[in-house]
């Protein structure tokens, strides 16, 4: 079984978000029980080139005009093997894959996402110096969407989809449609078109075997209107062919091992943790106090991690010794408001605007507590990879993070299944008492360290969902 799985970011090559972290795990955790798998991504001026080795052209081809060249590589200490898509959009671009500096999306983005998409169904077909061939294109959000419909017309390879954030569908005019020289009979309420528009998520929908999101919460939430972005007649219809599988943890995220940490530490023996926890507060300038409990955040600031309910919340608290170190980047006013709350609060609230791949390791060895009041989560990370450095997540009951988190209840704290705080109905009162809530879970030493535990020692190692991964590829590889 030979699968290329085509995305737009890959750890450790180039990374915005979690994206970035599944196209880096999970191939290699689908490798590791035995799926020949491979990835493509376009060659962007800012891959981290100290990562890829044994570079060399596997060719160059016409497409639309345009000269586009794919590059055979693989990735150090990872044995993964990628294709890189090589086209002046891409390679002589520097910054974010998706946006530039004004952080406004690329002008040309349909086009660059468009050329990615048509260059993967090419290799698909042959067209370029390799013999290895796939059975299966596994594609990843509206980056790659127009690959399943390219490739309508041929039963191979299988078409296999996953949504990763359904708020994101690569939405562009009739012109743009007309640009891309997609054939006429794309143009159809059953295909590309969206409301007079054409749409690259709707197409990754339609014309895939099979469509995978990641959570099982999630995909039952996708078919409704208020989460279905519009896409939930089109995700209804499509329900049988409709699965959940939530992400995993990748090998990077083990506080026993994570080479960004001064200290290792592991559920048997936790004293590295209170010291990544004073290193923060000394780095951050928050007051050294290890009393005080700590709760962090990371993540991307857009209205999606309800980080303007957050800033609130931390307004609103009464207690004024609970700790905030927060680290993301993203929409302007989210990063000036943080920045004035720092002002405000300088011994309890830290803000690092920017992305920082180390920091984001050592807050979450640091933190008591990670709180990410999403108010959509297709999976989410950070609440996965706070489980296991004894971080307690506090979170909304929505996608991934309902699937991952359990609440602390007399019941459930009894039983011994209590991971972190759920928060039910998400708004800025609900915030607070999720904090006060925690903060007498913290302030209960016995019961704290029971919860902590009862999280570091869940299992989520990508292993599991890879399995679930092979079993849906080996299905459709029998449908005729
Ligand atoms: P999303 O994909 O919606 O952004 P996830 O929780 O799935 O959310 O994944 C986010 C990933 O990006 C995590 O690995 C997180 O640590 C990382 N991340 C987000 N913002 C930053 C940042 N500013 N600096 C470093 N890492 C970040
Ligand atoms: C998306 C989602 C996030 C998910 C990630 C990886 O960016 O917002 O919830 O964890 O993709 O699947």
């Amino acid at each position: 079984m030979k699968v290329l799985f085509a995305t737009s970011e890959m750890f450790p090559l180039i990374k915005t978000g979690g994206l970035a972290d599944v196209s880096g795990a999970l191939p290699q955790a689908l490798s590791d029980i035995g799926v020949d798998i491979r990835v493509i991504l376009p060659n962007y001026a800012d891959l981290k080139s100290e990562y890829i080795e044994f570079k060399k052209s596997i060719g160059a081809i016409e497409i639309l005009g345009q000269n586009v060249e794919i590059y055979k590589a693989n990735i150090k200490n990872n044995n993964t093997k990628v294709y890189l898509v090589d086209h002046p959009v891409f390679s002589a671009r520097h910054g974010n894959p998706y946006m530039g500096p004004d952080k406004n999306p690329w002008h040309d983005n349909p086009d660059r996402f468009g050329l990615f998409c048509r260059t993967v169904v090419a290799f698909a077909m042959g067209e370029f110096n390799e013999v290895w061939q796939p059975d299966i294109i596994h594609s990843n959000d509206w980056q790659t969407g127009l690959i399943p419909a390219l490739l309508s017309e041929s039963k191979a390879p299988k078409k296999f989809f996953t949504i990763h954030n359904l708020a994101y569908q690569g939405v562009f005019d009739r012109q743009t449609f007309e640009r891309l020289g997609l054939p006429w009979t794309l143009w159809r309420e059953d295909a590309l078109e969206y409301w007079g528009n054409m749409s690259f998520m709707k197409s990754g929908i339609i014309f895939s075997d099979l469509v995978t999101t990641v959570s099982p919460t999630y995909a039952e939430e996708i078919k409704t209107v208020q989460y279905g972005y519009g896409l939930d007649g089109v995700l209804k219809n499509k329900k049988d062919k409709l699965k959940g599988i939530l992400n995993g943890i990748g090998g990077d995220w083990d506080p026993a091992t994570d080479i960004q940490l001064d200290i290792n530490y592991s559920s048997s023996d936790i004293k590295g943790k209170a010291i990544a926890k004073e290193n923060i507060q000394k780095i951050m300038g928050l007051t050294i106090n290890p009393k005080a409990p700590l709760i962090i955040h990371i993540g991307r600031l857009v209205e999606q991690k309800g980080i303007d309910l957050l800033i609130q919340a931390i307004e609103n608290l009464a207690n004024n010794e609970v700790q905030f170190a927060i680290l993301g980047t993203g929409e302007n006013r989210f990063e000036q408001t943080l920045k004035k709350l720092a002002l405000k609060y300088p011994n309890r609230v830290a803000i690092h605007i920017g992305y920082d791949e180390q920091l984001a390791h050592r807050l979450e060895a640091a933190g008591d507590a990670f709180i990410m009041p999403s108010r959509f989560e297709p999976c989410g990370l950070n609440q996965l990879y706070s489980l296991k450095y004894g971080t307690i997540p506090i979170v909304h009951r929505v996608g991934g993070l309902a699937d991952s988190v359990i609440h602390a209840l007399e019941e459930t704290i009894e039983n011994g299944t209590a991971t972190g705080i759920v928060i039910d109905y998400l708004d800025v009162p609900a915030i607070v008492w999720a904090i006060d809530y925690f903060i007498k879970i913290y302030q209960n030493e016995e019961l704290f360290k029971k919860i902590q535990l009862n999280g570091m020692l869940k299992r989520h190692e990508w292993v599991i969902s890879a399995q679930e991964y092979k079993n849906l590829y080996l299905n459709i590889l029998q449908e005729l």
